[in-house]
């Protein structure tokens, strides 16, 4: 009998200190809940991307710049070859071909195969992007 009462004693002991670790850790929860909800708040909150930014960060501006040809034509150039978004859109999801320098397809196609896997939201900053500069 004095031997079980022990080892409920050590249970005890354990069990209480377990709780105070975890009571612990249930303390800092609410802290990092506060410290993410307004980093989440941001991300709604933020208005869609920022289309030159994103066309900067997507890797394109390696190649195309604005007015003049690069590597790759000039996004206004591009602009002016697409008749609306829902074709260039079309070249970009890898559904339709070049038609601004098809020679120089084939350096364009890499490019493609992310572009095509991007969200359709992401997607169409770019495509916004590049339209409104025609
Ligand atoms: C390694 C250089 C390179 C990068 C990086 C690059 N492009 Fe291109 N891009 C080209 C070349 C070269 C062409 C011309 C070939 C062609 O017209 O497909 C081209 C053509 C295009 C065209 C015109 C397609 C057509 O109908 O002829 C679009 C639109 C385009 N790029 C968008 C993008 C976007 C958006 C990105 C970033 C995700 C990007 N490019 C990144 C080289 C690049």
């Amino acid at each position: 009998m004095k031997k079980v009462t022990k080892q409920v004693m050590a249970f005890t002991v354990i069990f209480g200190a377990a709780m105070l670790i975890s009571c612990g850790g249930g303390d800092k929860a609410p802290a990092e809940e506060t410290a993410a909800t307004p980093t989440e708040t941001t991300v709604e909150a933020a208005p869609a991307k920022d289309g030159a930014q994103f066309f900067q960060t997507s890797g394109c501006v390696a190649c195309h710049q604005m007015d003049a040809k690069t590597v790759g034509p000039a996004i206004k150039e591009i602009a002016k070859a697409y008749a609306d978004e829902a074709a260039l859109t079309s070249f970009l999801k890898g559904e339709s071909k070049a038609i601004v320098d098809p020679a120089q397809e084939a350096v364009m196609d890499p490019q493609v195969e992310i572009t095509k896997k991007m969200s359709a939201e992401d997607l169409q900053v770019i495509v916004s992007y590049i339209m409104s500069n025609k």
